[in-house]
């Protein structure tokens, strides 16, 4: 089954076609964060124009690289949410005309699924499976009992550990988007700043981040006042360590608590070195499963990957936006649900 999907929730025109929720046959991601790093964050305005102005040739470009004719497309999938609404509402519009004017089934897909999805593309989602979705708007561990049935076992009371990263950039006058420069830079300093670890519960899975990024804007305001240096990577190593030890510790507990087979790193912050490494390090007798750099941001293939296995579940739903615009789709998980 080859499936059109699109993506266009955030700052990222993405289209490609996926074939059986895995075989990626053509994969076309065109990045707006050049146009927003000048504004330190995405601008949702400027956003939606560019989506406008570039989705019909990222759509032509998706279907020239596949090698396929659109008669050989079964079905159009495109991000549902959350989002952006200006954003989201390009990426639907191009999609449901495409797919009335070639008379193909469209089904609307949840964006943080389809970064759970990533996973399937160069691997195959073994359950259960545990999921640490970390990403510029969320922070989720969540239970995969099987294909398309996943509780949330835990979220962040506040900050997301993207935003986090994003907002400490920042602070630190770093460019947009935080995550990658931080990583880079942690790697070249030493872990010198005392930050705080917010484990909240130690038996349970909700995250906390708002403390440790005021932690880092309060030093370096302070140091500010006695017009002291504050080192960059130092503040960057200490910073990282700080919001890996917490989502490390937690997602080993989870593994444990819950006797997964997989885990899975899904979400933007997931393409973080340092994370990569831990998880792999930290957590044994469990396959990980972490996306190649290019499936973890904001990209069309997941959202292929994830309608394959939705479309088998659930088939496609001639009036599909009457749901409305879908924002977190998990239930919190229940001791029954085992
Ligand atoms: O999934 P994504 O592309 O968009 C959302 O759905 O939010 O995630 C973007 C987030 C940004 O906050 C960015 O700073 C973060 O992912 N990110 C990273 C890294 N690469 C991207 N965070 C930490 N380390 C990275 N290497
Ligand atoms: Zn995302």
């Amino acid at each position: 089954m080859n499936i059109l999907a699109v993506e266009s929730s955030c700052d990222e025109t993405s289209v490609a076609i996926v074939k059986d929720g895995k075989e990626v046959l053509s994969h076309v991601v065109l990045s707006q964060i050049d146009i927003h790093k000048v504004f330190g964050g995405v601008v949702p305005e400027i956003a939606s124009r560019n989506h406008v102005v570039h989705m019909t040739r990222v759509f032509e470009e998706a279907i020239n690289q596949s090698g396929l004719t659109i008669d050989d497309i079964d079905l159009v999938a495109v991000t549902q949410g959350p989002g952006l609404i200006g954003s989201l509402l390009v990426g639907i519009n191009a999609a449901t005309t495409f797919a009335f004017a070639h008379q193909k089934k469209i089904i609307g897909v949840n964006h943080l699924i389809g970064h759970i999805y990533a996973a399937n593309i160069e691997h195959e989602i073994k359950f259960p499976a545990l999921a640490l979705l970390v990403s510029g708007g969320h922070t989720e561990l969540l239970y995969i009992k099987d294909h398309m049935d996943i509780k949330m076992l835990g979220t962040t009371l506040d900050d997301a550990v993207g935003e986090a990263y994003d907002k400490v950039a920042r602070t630190l006058g770093l460019s947009y988007p935080g995550g990658p420069v931080i990583d880079k830079l942690a790697v070249l300093g030493t872990e010198t700043y005392t930050l705080p670890r917010s484990y909240l519960d130690k038996e349970a899975f909700n995250f906390s981040f708002s403390g440790l990024k005021s932690a880092v804007i309060n030093l370096v305001h302070n140091a500010n006042q006695r017009n002291e240096e504050i080192r960059v990577n130092d503040m960057c190593k200490s910073f990282q360590e700080s919001v890996l030890d917490v989502l490390v510790d937690k997602t080993k507990h989870a593994a444990e608590t819950f006797d997964v087979k997989q885990v899975i790193l899904a979400g933007g912050v997931a393409a973080n070195k340092g994370l990569r490494q831990r998880i792999k390090q930290e957590i044994k007798g469990k396959e990980i499963l972490i996306p190649s750099m290019e499936y973890c941001t904001d990209n069309a293939a997941m959202i292929g990957a994830a309608a394959y296995f939705q479309f088998l579940k659930e088939g496609a739903h001639p009036n599909y936006l009457l749901g409305g615009l879908s924002t977190i789709p998990f239930e919190m998980y229940h001791k029954d649900d085992k």
